[in-house]
């Protein structure tokens, strides 16, 4: 068994509104990339990194695609000898070994096995109008994250779509359910937010500062 990381670091993370891309804007004295990095290094036999066109400078740096999904299948593709993969943002950088080896070990009977987060706020369903239309039951919503692990071989067979298709899949597990695989989610801390925008760059540095 081989479990190998792929980390999706291909974006430009136009709504931070850096001067770089995202992954490599420097957070609590380190390149965002470097924090899920590191640590994935320590959980899985390899790491392969999908970067923006032009910053391939380490060995398992491969270009990321036009879309999140599209980087992650060429990041994939470099690493023909996994049969476990742990498909991770660079945009969470407050990820814990604890959460990856939660969700390896999740993968038990299932295709997929994904961090993800209970719905505090109540969700509604609206009209293009505004007008609502119903509430949704919280008790059994979720909201998904990475780390995601999938079983290599049914990952790869769902990556194996054309572009348009892999540009509109928000996460890789929707690709396997799409396809009748079955995925699970793993409750994940609070902590393991995503960084979009400059305030939760902010939030991010002083989680990391607390932990430092
Ligand atoms: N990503 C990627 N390849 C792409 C687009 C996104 O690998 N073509 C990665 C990002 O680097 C990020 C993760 O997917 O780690 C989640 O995407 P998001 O948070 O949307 O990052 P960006 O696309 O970079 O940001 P934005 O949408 O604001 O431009
Ligand atoms: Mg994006």
């Amino acid at each position: 068994m081989s479990t190998v990381a792929l980390i999706a670091a291909g974006g430009s993370g136009e709504r931070l509104g850096a001067s770089g891309p995202k992954a490599f804007v420097v957070l609590a004295g380190r390149p965002m990339l470097e924090w899920s990095l590191l640590l994935l290094r320590e959980v899985c036999d390899r790491v392969v990194v999908a970067v923006p066109d032009g910053h391939v400078e380490a060995p398992d740096f491969v270009t990321g695609g036009s879309s999140r999904s599209a980087s992650v299948r060429n990041a994939l593709a470099a690493a023909p000898e996994a049969t476990v993969a742990v498909v991770h943002d660079a945009a969470r950088p407050l990820l814990e070994a604890d959460l990856i080896r939660r969700c390896i070990a999740s993968l038990e009977g299932f295709d997929g096995a994904i961090a993800a987060a209970r719905v505090t706020d109540t969700v509604k369903e609206a009209a293009p109008d505004g007008r609502v239309v119903r509430s949704l039951d919280r008790d059994s919503l979720w909201a998904v994250q990475t780390p995601q692990v999938f079983r290599a071989d049914v990952l790869r067979g769902a990556l194996s779509v054309d572009d348009e298709k892999l540009a509109s899949a928000t996460d890789d597990a929707s690709l396997i359910e799409r396809t009748g695989g079955t995925v699970r989610v793993v409750e994940a801390p609070v902590t393991n937010m995503k960084v979009t925008t400059q305030l939760d760059l902010r939030v991010a540095e002083a989680i990391l500062a607390e932990r430092c």
